[in-house]
């Protein structure tokens, strides 16, 4: 039984295209196992959305994977962590990670007892969830935060080193850098495309923390805990949308590097 959990795919979802972030970092972290990728392409962004519409799409979405034979669940999208984790949680049948608290955790430890900001879309930011997994961690320093909503559309748009980029970073960065932050949390699917240029900005005292790299070697260990991780063989992928597969593939071959091919589900299904 246990082998032949571990045959069955990884579920990642996001709103859209930036959830390939962390599906890259799964897929170095994990070259062996088979990932089933779905991005909401027709409902993107989830950032300004409300609470009740992200978690209606996560059900949605999670039951979707769940049908796919998935032994896990991996919720690549900050939104639907901050907004629909809890009930995901509660309605799914496999075990769910989200990518707030591994980032959390990652945080903590590069910033000792230092203060930590975070940036994410409006709603992660309005939805509190970063800063209740930091108390629940015991994390002694403050935390602040900001959204950063014009970084989405500008990473879609190729501008990750632009000047107008640079720019908008400025803006939304040096109000959190007066808190001396030791660590910088990207909050968003889309801004380890922007560490370059956040790098800059923030300075070389700060570390970036890329939630996607922190909640690969989590999901890592709890497959291997549960003796779930796949052995051998090569792991293969598949990728799912929501509407017409061509912005996705553009933008896909962009922030992977490779073709992807994806296949459009519609729903409700
Ligand atoms: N994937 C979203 C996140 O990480 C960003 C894009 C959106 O707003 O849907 O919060």
């Amino acid at each position: 039984m246990k082998d032949l959990c571990g045959e069955r795919p990884i579920g990642v979802f996001d709103s859209g295209v930036g959830g390939l972030t962390v599906f890259r970092a799964l897929r170095r972290a994990m070259p062996r196992e088979h990932l089933v990728y779905l991005g909401d392409t027709a409902r993107v962004p989830y950032g300004t959305k409300s609470k009740e519409a992200v978690t209606r799409y996560s059900l949605e979405i999670g039951r979707f994977l769940e049908r796919r034979g998935v032994k896990h669940v991996v919720v690549a999208c900050n939104t639907a962590t901050a907004l629909a984790l809890p009930a995901l949680k509660r309605a799914l049948n496999v075990p769910v990670t989200g990518v707030i608290q591994p980032a959390v955790h990652a945080a903590r430890a590069a910033a000792r007892s230092g203060a930590v900001a975070v940036i994410g879309t409006e709603g992660t930011v309005a939805s509190g969830a970063y800063q209740k997994a930091w108390r629940r961690a015991g994390a002694k320093g403050r935390m602040v935060a900001a959204a950063c909503p014009l970084f989405v559309p500008l990473v879609e748009a190729g501008w990750w080193d632009h000047k107008v980029t640079k720019a908008v970073a400025k803006a939304y960065l040096e109000p959190l850098l007066r808190a001396k932050p030791a660590a910088l949390i990207l909050g968003c699917t889309h801004y380890p495309l922007l560490k370059p240029v956040l790098a800059a900005v923030a300075g070389r005292r700060v570390v970036l923390i890329d939630s996607g790299t922190a909640t690969a070697s989590q999901v890592r260990a709890l497959l291997a805990g549960r003796g779930v991780l796949r052995r051998g063989g090569k792991g293969s992928t598949e990728f799912f949308v929501t509407d017409g597969p061509g912005r996705f593939e553009l933008l896909a071959k962009r922030f992977l590097g490779r073709a992807a091919k994806a296949k459009v589900v519609r729903f409700p299904g």
